[in-house]
């Protein structure tokens, strides 16, 4: 192995470390200050979402910058430890988005140097209803997705579809934990457990979330979560890949980063087989570019201590929802927990009767600054990027077609003010019982 050498990226350090120690001192007390200036929402203003961090997330921010360490490093890997210690596996690997998570997973499953790896033309189901890019990267490996049908209630996959889609091609599932709502994990983990399947858990909706007292994502051999700025946690764009299996993990690392042998566990066998190709550029696996920031990091470290007292707010609001609109329960119908589940809240989502009530209802709470998004993307098997590309469905998906034609969600953050939470019962109400 090569000696370590100089690093490819020197840190600027202050001289005068006194000085730089007050001025930083200055800078986080302005921050605060700064910070405390931030008006709160009026309780007629309800959007999706909110900015969810202060003064702490910025100074973390801003310190990578002011010590000029500013490409992946040792954040990233607090970041990840700690992560990792959060949902209960082994490893966690960050990336730059979500979506970028979701590419990762499947990419590192279809190595072909992994026992059992996906082969083009190889199946995986996956729910109708669910982010565009849950689905993208399964077509992007060559892979079909096997689109599955939601239960209205939980918007979870039907568990019953599971079997009806297994073909010869089977080869994965990927339970998506919907808006917050955690899928039922047992059934699915013994399901895939007895046809052999690679389990990906796409989390990005529902990080904290857990069945059973256990958090998903951490139930199948890759579990996914996103950091945009809406989500449970925020890094501004961000995502994390998460696994017990150190196999998984090890290819993860290089291939979130060019394909590269820096960070893997097998490091020095490779280099050993390759002796006449520098090591420090000696690149193993197919790869891609999706590393995260250290500032990305600083940010996260911040806000994962904020996470349960971010869900528990997001909780109490649903509960406060739910509790107030229930005698709306003849017009809408409420997304329900399954027996052990603990719902983080995404957002709050209701069914109306029909199609017509959703999009009367949508302009009606719109008009009156309430926020409202269609659930997530309704049925992906009839979007263009989808339709017009190989994939297989279960069904007819009616269950997914309903949730896209009669359900709406909105906004529910763990900012939301009792001021605010009152008005969208107000408009809910004034919807379904106007006043004489
Ligand atoms: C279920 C699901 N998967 C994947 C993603 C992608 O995450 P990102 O926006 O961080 O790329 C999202 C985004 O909201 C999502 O909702």
């Amino acid at each position: 192995m090569t000696a370590p050498g100089p690093p490819s990226t020197a840190s600027a350090r202050a001289v005068d470390t006194d000085r730089a120690g007050r001025i930083r001192e200055e800078i986080d007390t302005l921050l605060v200050e700064f910070f405390e200036l931030v008006e709160p929402m009026p309780a007629d203003t309800c959007p999706l979402s909110v900015p969810l961090y202060g003064a702490e997330e910025v100074s973390g921010a801003l310190t990578t910058m002011l010590d000029q360490n500013v490409t992946m490093g040792a954040r990233v890997r607090d970041f990840e430890r700690e992560f990792a210690d959060f949902v209960g596996a082994r490893h966690a690997i960050m990336v730059n988005s979500g979506s970028s998570a979701n590419l990762l997973a499947l990419a590192v499953l279809s190595n072909p140097s992994l026992p059992g790896a996906l082969r083009p033309g190889d199946e995986v189901i996956v729910p109708a209803v669910t982010w565009a890019t849950t689905i993208s990267p399964i077509l992007q490996q060559g892979c079909i997705p096997v689109m599955v049908d939601i239960d209205q209630n939980t918007l979870n996959l039907v568990p019953e579809d599971l079997e009806r889609a297994l073909s010869n091609r089977t080869r994965a599932v990927m339970p998506v934990h919907l808006l917050g709502n955690p899928v039922d994990m047992a059934p699915l983990m013994e399901f895939a457990d007895k046809h052999d399947l690679w389990v990906i858990e796409d989390t990005c909706e529902s990080l904290g979330s857990s069945v059973d007292g256990r958090m998903v994502g951490a139930f199948g051999h890759c579990g996914t979560y996103s950091f945009y700025f809406s989500h449970h946690i925020t890094t501004i764009e961000g995502g994390m890949l998460v696994t017990s299996d150190d196999r998984i993990a090890d290819l993860a690392r290089s291939m979130r980063a060019h394909g590269w042998t820096r960070d893997m566990v097998q490091r020095e066998e490779i280099e050993a087989a390759n002796p006449w190709i520098d090591p420090r550029f000696l690149f193993v696996n197919v790869g891609y570019n999706l590393r995260p920031m250290e500032l990305q990091a600083a940010f996260g470290l911040v806000q994962l201590r904020r996470l349960e007292s971010f869900n528990e707010a997001r909780r109490a609001n649903a509960a406060y929802l739910l509790d107030a609109m229930a005698p709306l329960a003849e017009h809408l119908d409420f997304v329900t927990e399954q027996q052990g589940a603990r719902s983080t809240w995404f957002g709050f989502t209701v069914m109306a009767r029909d199609g017509e009530i959703k999009r009367r209802l949508s302009d009606h709470l719109e008009g009156l600054g309430i926020a409202t998004r269609p659930i997530v993307a309704g049925n992906l098997a009839i979007q263009p990027a989808f339709r017009d590309n190989p994939h297989r469905t279960v069904g007819h998906l009616a269950g997914a077609t309903q949730v896209g034609e009669r359900g709406l969600f909105i906004g529910n953050h763990p900012n939301l003010s009792k001021a605010q939470l009152d008005h969208i019962i107000g408009a809910f109400t004034s919807f379904f019982v106007p006043k004489a």
